[in-house]
């Protein structure tokens, strides 16, 4: 159920469970350089997941945009997805590492969410499953290169919201992931670009006027 109080405790408690989890899980490479074979529980809740004042942010932007409908590309444990799903009706997260995704439906169990739809696969190859509805929110972090990025973020439009509001992960993490944010912002569909630097959000809210704004918090 939304909720529109902002206490995270449980998700936080989790982290730090997690951080101290040194279990392994297989890696699967999607083409972005996953680095070996195996990783733990604990190295996925170190590095690779929004800190939690992004995930604050995320949450408090769904909340503010009365989204009904969130996607999630890039599930990883599934903390943002959690944080995400307390203030939004609605989220669909998809994840390509089975391993991960197992973990994830574990710690959802244990955070008591209720409201996810998760697919497990490729995002291409699963595509068609999510794109059965449209989403006031898309939340590209997966597969951080230029292409993929640039691929992921066409084929959202198609399941925006009028309104709705994309947000790419790391869009500074390269030169092509760089170059693809920029060029996403030249798109003349977007009315405001917002670069927090760890990530970047488009509108296409044509009751906003075209900006390109930067924000560091
Ligand atoms: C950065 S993590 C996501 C973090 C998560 N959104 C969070 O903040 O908690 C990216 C995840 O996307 C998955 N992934 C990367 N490329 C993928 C692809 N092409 N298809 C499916 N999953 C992919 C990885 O396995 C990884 O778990």
């Amino acid at each position: 159920m939304r909720s529109s109080a902002f206490n995270h405790t449980d998700i936080e408690a989790l982290r730090s469970k997690l951080k101290a989890n040194s279990a392994p899980v297989p890696c699967v490479d999607f083409g972005a350089g996953s680095k070996g074979s195996t990783t733990t529980v604990s190295g996925i809740a170190r590095r690779s997941l929004k800190r939690p004042k992004h995930a604050r942010a995320l949450a408090a932007l769904a909340q503010h945009i009365e989204s009904e409908a969130v996607l999630e590309l890039g599930t990883s444990l599934g903390l943002t997805s959690a944080y995400i799903s307390r203030h939004t009706t609605a989220l669909t997260t998809a994840e390509g590492n089975p391993h991960i995704r197992a973990l994830a439906l574990s710690n959802w169990r244990q955070l008591s969410v209720q409201n996810v739809r998760s697919f497990e696969g490729e995002f291409e190859q699963i595509w068609e499953g999510f794109a059965d509805t449209t989403y006031d929110l898309i939340f590209i972090d997966g597969n951080h290169r230029g292409e993929a990025l640039m691929r992921y973020a066409k084929k959202s439009l198609s399941m925006l919201q009028p309104n709705g509001v994309l947000v790419c992960d790391d869009i500074h993490w390269s030169l092509d992931m760089e170059q693809a944010w920029n060029d996403l912002c030249s798109m003349p569909e977007w009315t405001v670009q917002l670069d927090a630097f760890e990530w970047g959000l488009l509108t296409r809210n044509q009751a906003l006027k075209r900006e390109h704004v930067c924000i560091r918090f």
